[in-house]
């Protein structure tokens, strides 16, 4: 059963590769509208695939092709209102951005959300974790014992014990290993962060999804590797629409694991 819907995702994201291709290859800056995407293949001259490789990051981040601050998929004010209303809701405390790059999510969240907060960000690229840190350093907290601890990391092997986040961020990190063409190597990847990522989420908590990929698949395919997790029983699954523009749709996936 899972075998048949994820080899069917699968097989599917490839034909959507390449019927979506200016749809996916385009993204935006931040602070820019959303109607002024631009191709990466044009500016930091990635081939799609290239974004699941490590040595892209290392070129990307060390050669300061993505210098300072930058943020996939959605800017970082829309994201921080979505992670500080759910924090809100749960009293959460501790969160984890996953493959945080130079986005600036963290920062916003410290700033806005005036309860203490403890937030990680990891990245196995450590100019982007140097980075991170330093610009935390002249953030102007919402709260005064707020703190970002910066880490070193494998998203896929998570250096830390189980059930501790009570929020976790992806924001492009998992969209980018679905872009490896090797099958095999793709699946055991988006297979270890997903459960790398539910094994240290705490009971109550929520791993936040924010992905260009479409409900009508994504959905489907992401129930599909819970379940072959053995974790339905576990989890549940929600979609939003977070922006949109014609056929350009930003969504966040909410994996909440339930209170035993
Ligand atoms: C598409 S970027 C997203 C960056 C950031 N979350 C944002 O929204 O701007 C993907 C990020 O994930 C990181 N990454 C990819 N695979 C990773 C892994 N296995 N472990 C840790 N970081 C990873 C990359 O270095 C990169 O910074």
């Amino acid at each position: 059963m899972f075998l048949s819907s994820l080899s069917k995702f699968y097989g599917f994201r490839n034909l959507t590769k390449i019927s979506n291709l200016t749809k996916k290859d385009c993204f935006k800056f931040i602070n820019q509208p959303l109607s002024t995407t631009f191709s990466l293949d044009s500016r930091f001259g990635h081939n799609g695939e290239s974004l699941s490789q490590k040595k892209y990051w290392e070129s990307c981040y060390n050669e300061k092709q993505i210098n300072n601050e930058f943020d996939w998929l959605l800017d970082s004010n829309t994201v921080s209102h979505d992670v500080i209303s759910c924090l809100e809701n749960s009293k959460g405390q501790k969160i984890l951005d996953l493959g945080c790059g130079n986005s600036s999510v963290s920062q916003k969240i410290i700033e806005k959300y005036c309860h203490a907060v403890n937030v990680h960000g990891l990245d196995y690229i450590p100019s982007v974790i140097d980075h991170q840190v330093k610009v935390h350093g002249m953030v102007k907290q919402g709260h005064p014992s707020s703190c970002f601890v910066g880490v070193i990391g494998d998203a896929c092997a998570l250096p830390y014990r189980d059930n501790i986040f009570d929020i976790i961020i992806d924001k492009g990190t998992m969209d980018s290993l679905l872009k490896d063409n090797i099958k095999v190597r793709r699946q055991k990847k988006t297979t270890l962060f997903l459960k790398e990522s539910l094994r240290v989420l705490a009971p109550g908590g929520s791993f936040l999804q924010f992905t260009d990929e479409d409900p009508d698949i994504h959905h489907d395919a992401l129930w599909s590797l819970i379940s072959h997790l053995g974790l339905q029983r576990k989890f549940s699954l929600s979609c939003k629409l977070v922006e949109s523009i014609d056929i350009y749709g930003c969504y966040m996936y909410s994996i909440k694991k339930l209170l035993k």
